[in-house]
This record gives structure tokens, C-alpha cells and sequence, in this order.
């Protein structure tokens, strides 16, 4: 049977955070890298599935409603007033909590992003004011659902009449640039070891 794009739902959770850690390290399993299996998942998914759960979408093993998940896209279609909530709602109790990475490891940088929040500022979330975050485990790519993932946000971004979404990539993924590339994004700003890479949402509406 086919995988199919369904809907999140609060079910899905451990699955999903089991794929954001499994597919965590450039497409990799970064669960070798960290301690706290959960950090990343609490950085990169938590706070979507908790704030914008009607912008999160799960590739489902095509079983019907009880398919095993085996992939996401998670976002929020507007970055500025989605980090201001995370500033209020997610991150303070995380900060609350006792941990003690090791240092120079994979869990302190993201120790770090738990205790500073994340903050966008740029002149083009005008333009580009959703972003996203996208993970399918290895069995699943290549086959098109990735692209069938994604052209479910950006529909439902588009019906909201948000003008465009941006990305944040690793430099070094270079699969997953070529991957936004064919699917309508082009680079937008250059950062330290990482491309910003934008989509307008016009031709969708
Ligand atoms: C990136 C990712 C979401 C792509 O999903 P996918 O299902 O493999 O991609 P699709 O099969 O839908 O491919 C869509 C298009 O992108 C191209 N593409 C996908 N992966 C590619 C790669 N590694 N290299 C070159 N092109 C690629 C496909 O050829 C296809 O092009 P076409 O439709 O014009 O023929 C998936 O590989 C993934 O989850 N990777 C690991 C996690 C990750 O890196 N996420 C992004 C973090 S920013």
C-alpha cells in the first residue's frame, strides 16, 4: 500500500520525535550524538506540534488512520508571532529543567537555543513570514512523498494567504537543497554553515 499524507494527531507525538532524532544529523540517526534523546524534538518539533498542530502533516505507512508515521512536515505560518508564543508557552518550562550537557557536545548547543529562544529578524519575513521543517525516515524518501508532504503545507499556507515560506538548511545537506530547489525554492541569504531558502506562495492561490 501507498503511504499517505494525513493530519497530525497528538498520537503521533513519540513516533514523530522518534523521526526527528532518526533523521536528525544531516538525514541521519543522530541519536549517537546525544544524551537527551528528546532535545532535539523539544528544539525543532515539539513546539509546532503543541502551538500549530493544524500546519503539522505525517506521511502515514498506508495502513489507513492507524499506519505507522514515517515521515512529517511541521510550521507556522507566521515566524515572528510563532516565536513570540514559543517565548511565552514552550520554552520556560524547558528552562526549568536540570541539565548538564557535556560540553562541546551536540546537547549543549541545543541546551542553548532552549535557554537564549530563537528569534528571526530580517527584513525579508515580510515577504517570506512561514517557515518549516521537514523529515522523512530513510526507507521513505525517493519516492515523491517528501514533495507530497510539502505541497500539503504550502496548499494550506497559500489558502491562509500567507505571501511565502523560508527554510533554514545546513550548508552540508546538500540532498535536501537540491530537494528544495525542485520544489520551488531558491536561495535567499547566506549564513554561517546554513542557507536560508524561500518560496513565494502567489502561484498557489
Ligand atoms: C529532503 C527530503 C524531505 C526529501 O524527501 P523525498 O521524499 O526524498 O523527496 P521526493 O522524492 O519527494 O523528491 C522531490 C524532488 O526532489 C528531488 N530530490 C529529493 N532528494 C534529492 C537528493 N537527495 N538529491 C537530489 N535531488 C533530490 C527529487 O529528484 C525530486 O525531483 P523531481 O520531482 O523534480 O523529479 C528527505 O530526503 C528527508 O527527509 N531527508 C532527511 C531529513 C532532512 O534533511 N530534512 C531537511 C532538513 S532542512
Amino acid at each position: 500500500m501507498r503511504p499517505l499524507v494525513d493530519r497530525y494527531r497528538p498520537a503521533d507525538r513519540g513516533a514523530l520525535y522518534d523521526i526527528c532524532l532518526r533523521t536528525g544529523d544531516l538525514g541521519a540517526d543522530a541519536g549517537p550524538l546525544h544524551t537527551d534523546p528528546g532535545l532535539l524534538g523539544d528544539v525543532y518539533l515539539g513546539p509546532y506540534l503543541e502551538l500549530e498542530p493544524g500546519l503539522a502533516f505525517v506521511l502515514r505507512d498506508g495502513d489507513g488512520d492507524d499506519g505507522a508515521p514515517l515521515g512529517y512536515v511541521v510550521g507556522t505560518a507566521d515566524t515572528t508571532a510563532f516565536e513570540d508564543a514559543c517565548e511565552r508557552h514552550w520554552w520556560p518550562p524547558l528552562r526549568g529543567r536540570e541539565r548538564a550537557p557535556r560540553p562541546g557536545g551536540a546537547d549543549e548547543r541545543l541546551v542553548r537555543i532552549i535557554e537564549d529562544g530563537v528569534r528571526t529578524e530580517a527584513r525579508w519575513l515580510a515577504r517570506f513570514p512561514a517557515h518549516l521543517h521537514i523529515n522523512l525516515l530513510p526507507a521513505a524518501r525517493g519516492g515523491g512523498h517528501g514533495r507530497a508532504l510539502l505541497t500539503r503545507l504550502v496548499t494550506e499556507l497559500a489558502q491562509q494567504e500567507v505571501p511565502g515560506v523560508h527554510l533554514e538548511v545546513d550548508a552540508a545537506n546538500t540532498g535536501a537543497v537540491a530537494f528544495y530547489r525542485r520544489t520551488g525554492f531558491a536561495p535567499l541569504e547566506e549564513r554561517p554553515g546554513s542557507l536560508v531558502m524561500a518560496r513565494p506562495l502567489e502561484d498557489l492561490r
